[in-house]
């Protein structure tokens, strides 16, 4: 969560696209790192669309959550919302999806633990995951590791990781297991 500044925003008070984004970019960052318990780097961001604008004066609360991992990728959900602090109202303002890379310690492509899907809603957000990383790896020309990209949690073997915290995600999920930052209330002390 942060309070969104003067410095931040467009001459209509509004917050910039690319702080936005960069917020993002940095709570995805944290909820695969989390994960994976390793350094990762963007690979992918798909499409974002900003629905509505955040105000100076405003909170911007992030939500990420780590929906699927394939072999050494992850794709990361990030929410984003609005709150006035004055009533509480809040809005959701963007999503969108990442893909991080983990990364061993000479900065190669390393193996992270699977995701284990344990609600409908995980579920579903898994499936919906997979299909977007076959049109992701259509588009990048690397469709052909996309059929071993979706694993058995057994694939990675050691630490069993769950969807992350996140809206839908474990709640209590975010320890040596978890991925999320933010939670199904996009609180606060979640993003930090
Ligand atoms: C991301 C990066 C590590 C991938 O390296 P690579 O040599 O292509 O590695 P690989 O071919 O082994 O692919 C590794 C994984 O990345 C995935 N990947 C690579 N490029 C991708 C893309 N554009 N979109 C989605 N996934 C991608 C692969 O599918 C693979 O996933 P899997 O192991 O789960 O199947 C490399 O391209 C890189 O370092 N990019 C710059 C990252 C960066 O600095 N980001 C910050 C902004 S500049």
């Amino acid at each position: 969560m942060e309070l969104v500044l003067p410095n931040d925003a467009n001459p209509l008070g509004n917050i910039l696209g690319g702080k936005v984004m960069h917020l993002m970019d940095i709570a995805a960052a944290m909820a695969a790192s989390r994960h994976s318990r390793r350094v990762c780097v963007t690979a992918s961001v798909d499409s974002i669309d900003f629905l509505r604008p955040i105000k100076v004066g405003q909170a911007i609360l992030l939500e990420a959550q780590v929906t699927d991992a394939a072999r050494t990728s992850m794709e990361v959900r990030v929410n984003v919302y609005s709150e006035n602090l004055r009533t509480g109202e809040r809005h959701h303002t963007a999503t969108a999806f990442f893909t991080f890379v983990a990364l061993d310690e000479d900065g190669r492509p390393t193996p992270v633990p699977a995701v284990i899907a344990e609600t409908p809603e995980e579920k579903r957000l898994q499936e919906e995951a997979r299909e977007r990383r076959r049109a992701r790896l259509l588009r990048t020309g690397r469709l052909k590791d996309a059929a071993g990209g979706a694993r058995t949690p057994q694939a990675v073997g050691g630490e069993a990781s769950a969807a992350a915290a996140g809206g839908g995600g474990h709640p209590g999920d975010r320890g040596p297991k978890g991925a999320g930052v933010g939670g199904e209330e996009p609180a606060a002390e979640k993003s930090r």
